[in-house]
């Protein structure tokens, strides 16, 4: 038997972004050791550093249950050594340098003793709003107990290492690397980020691995120096260029992959532009993109760009996915030359 499976399970769950469910079960289930998988809970005997690994996931938590019928009765002498105990554990890890508590009535008495208590057993400073350690309290989801979920690392795994430059409208990069296994990930791919921004999509997929190009451009300085930044910090070499997306220049047929975050109309360009702007987006990128190409749109605009669809040949397209973020139920969509 491997001597890591040998080591004490732990219940943990992922936290996703709503419509990334099934992208999250499928890099789960390539976690080795990740056993008695349900949705995204499963046991875990390996090393949590590997969780803190996956892309798909906002955030990675430990579970554990507690007998006790409503919260109070985690300030039980016994239950609050556990809890302690398991919270302990995580930190050892994490390296979390304050807390919160996160629970529906968080303000009540009985949480805020609970924070005390947490905070004289733990050694940890509570921040009630910046608390590195997120600790949430839940009724239990399969008993009669209630269940504390500890999140492993001290910000959330969809803020990336490599965000050196955020800019409004930046894409959550669990969503770029979502669109990118469901557009295909080749080794051959020429690939194109019309439009890039900070860069979320083209460090996300050259994170991933090989390509035979990926460049990207956008019309803005200062999103140009703001993916540059970016790509300087994820360690990567990667083109950007500040070039208008709809006249690069390029010989047809240039990319076999192209991914583009549209402008989506309420922080970035107007709807009055999007509808000009959108047709003559697709109409060029028919011409750059090879016979077998394919191209991967996401926005917020979707009766303009189904609208779209619907009145035009030359693309097959369908619908990837519809994420929740940031307020917003943008669409993923894989278009085909026809
Ligand atoms: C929704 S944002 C992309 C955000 C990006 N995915 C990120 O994570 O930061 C759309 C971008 O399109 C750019 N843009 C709009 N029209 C353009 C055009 N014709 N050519 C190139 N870039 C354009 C804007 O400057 C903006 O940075």
């Amino acid at each position: 038997m491997d001597h890591r499976t040998r080591q004490p399970a732990h219940e943990y769950e992922l936290e996703v972004l709503p419509g990334l469910e099934h992208v999250a079960e499928t890099e789960l289930a390539a976690v080795p050791l990740a056993r008695d998988l349900r949705g995204l809970r499963f046991w875990y005997p390996g090393d949590p550093e590997r969780l803190t690994r996956l892309r798909s996931a906002v955030a990675a938590y430990r579970v554990r249950a507690w007998d006790v019928p409503r919260p109070r009765g985690l300030l039980g002498h016994q239950q609050l050594g556990e809890l302690t105990d398991f919270l302990r554990g995580v930190i050892a890890q994490g390296g979390h340098t304050s807390f919160r508590l996160g629970a529906a009535g968080k303000e009540s008495g009985v949480m805020q003793r609970l924070a005390e208590e947490l905070q004289a057993g733990l050694n940890l400073p509570h921040h009630p709003t910046e608390g590195e350690l997120l600790i949430r309290l839940r009724p239990q989801q399969d008993g009669p107990g209630w269940e504390v979920l500890a999140r492993l690392t001290p910000r959330p795994l969809s803020a990336r290492a490599w965000r050196v430059c955020n800019r409004e409208g930046g894409l959550n990069a669990t969503l770029a690397y979502a669109t990118h296994k469901l557009a295909g990930q080749r080794d051959v791919d020429r690939i194109f980020n019309p439009m890039c921004g900070s860069g979320t999509l083209m460090i996300e997929r050259d994170l991933l691995g090989p390509s035979d190009a990926l460049v990207g451009v956008d019309l803005d300085q200062g999103a140009v120096d703001c993916a540059r930044a970016n790509i300087q910090a994820a360690g990567r070499t990667l083109e950007v260029a500040r070039i208008d997306a709809l006249h690069t220049g390029l010989p047809a047929r240039s990319f076999d992959l192209i991914v583009a975050d549209l402008p989506w109309g309420d922080a970035i360009g107007t709807h009055g532009g999007n509808a000009a702007l959108y047709p003559a987006f697709l109409q060029e990128m028919h011409r750059l993109i090879s016979r077998q190409g394919r191209l991967a749109v996401i926005t917020h605009e979707i009766r303009l760009f189904e609208g779209l669809l619907r009145d035009q040949t030359a693309w097959a397209a369908r619908e990837l996915l519809q994420v929740y973020s940031g307020g917003h139920h943008p669409k993923v969509y894989l278009l085909n030359r026809r």
